[in-house]
């Protein structure tokens, strides 16, 4: 097996050891999960972040939006990632109106995720609007992992999935923000679909790790939807999204062999009978 392919040695990921792995230069790997099996693959890997982000809203669920995604939907599937992970750092999305209402709320909802589960960090969507509720989490000893740039919960307030911050009024904003939720004691943020000179502004900018989606190379992270990296996404292209699978066409075929050999009564077979 040659290095590229060999998984990376296990270790316990803690929010801590991602802060070190900025200074160290050490890349930080993350892909979202949302089910015991795929959770387990992940971290069987070596990856050091799993996201049980809330595009489950879009890719399990069928969503449209990640709006409709409740509190309970997270900590169901969680629960599940929690079940298979010895080693990775497990960060939970937190939905659409869980803690952009008040202080409390954020408490009560990430608290129960943090308590019911036991995962190591939540993420919320925003800048210095949330800052005061990201203080109080941090403070009262939960790890929170900002995200800045096409955030989709705020899509209605954007009206499309284009790329953020393309104008110096909005990239300068998006760099305050990012100086903002550090200094609230943020251990990480992600930067979604930027251009890659801004996201490496903001990289150099903050003391914390930054984790790109389609914001280029300059991040000292990489984050992907698992089902889009596998190919299963296969009518959502863009740019950023690199294949490392195939998976939809190759579950149609072994569907489809499967319908074939039991229709034609191929399968099963004796040895595949008691
Ligand atoms: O919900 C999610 O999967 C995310 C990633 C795209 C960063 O927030």
């Amino acid at each position: 097996m040659s290095t590229a392919q060999a998984d990376h040695r296990p270790r316990v990921v803690t929010t801590r050891s991602v802060m070190n792995m900025k200074k160290t230069g050490e890349k930080i790997t993350a892909l979202t999960g949302y089910d015991f099996l795929i959770a387990r693959l992940l971290d069987q890997v070596g990856i050091d972040i799993i996201l049980v982000g809330d595009s489950l809203g879009n890719v399990v669920q069928g969503h449209e939006t990640t709006l409709p995604v409740t509190v309970d939907d997270m900590i169901y599937h969680a629960k599940a990632v929690k079940r298979a992970v010895k080693n990775a750092l497990i960060v939970v999305d937190m939905p659409f109106m869980s803690y952009q209402t008040s202080v409390d709320d954020a408490v009560r909802n990430c608290g129960r995720v943090m308590k019911e589960v036991g995962v190591g960090a939540v993420k919320l969507e925003g800048g210095a609007h949330i800052a005061e509720i990201v203080r109080h989490l941090v403070r009262i000893g939960i790890p929170v992992m900002g995200h800045l740039g096409l955030t989709p919960q705020a899509i209605n307030k954007f009206g499309t999935y284009e790329v953020r911050a393309t104008e110096e009024g909005e990239a300068a904003e998006l760099i305050a923000d990012a100086k903002v939720l550090a200094e609230a004691g943020a251990f990480s943020i992600v930067l979604e679909k930027i251009p890659s000179e801004l996201a490496r502004r903001v990289t150099a900018a903050v003391p914390v790790p930054t984790i790109g989606i389609g914001a280029g190379a300059g991040c000292d992270g990489q984050v992907l939807v698992v089902y889009d990296m596998l190919g299963m996404t296969e009518e959502f292209k863009p740019r950023f999204v690199r294949r490392y699978g195939e998976m939809a066409e190759g579950m149609r075929a072994a569907f489809r062999r499967y319908i074939a050999d039991v229709k034609g009564g191929e399968f099963p077979r004796r040895e595949e009978s008691y």
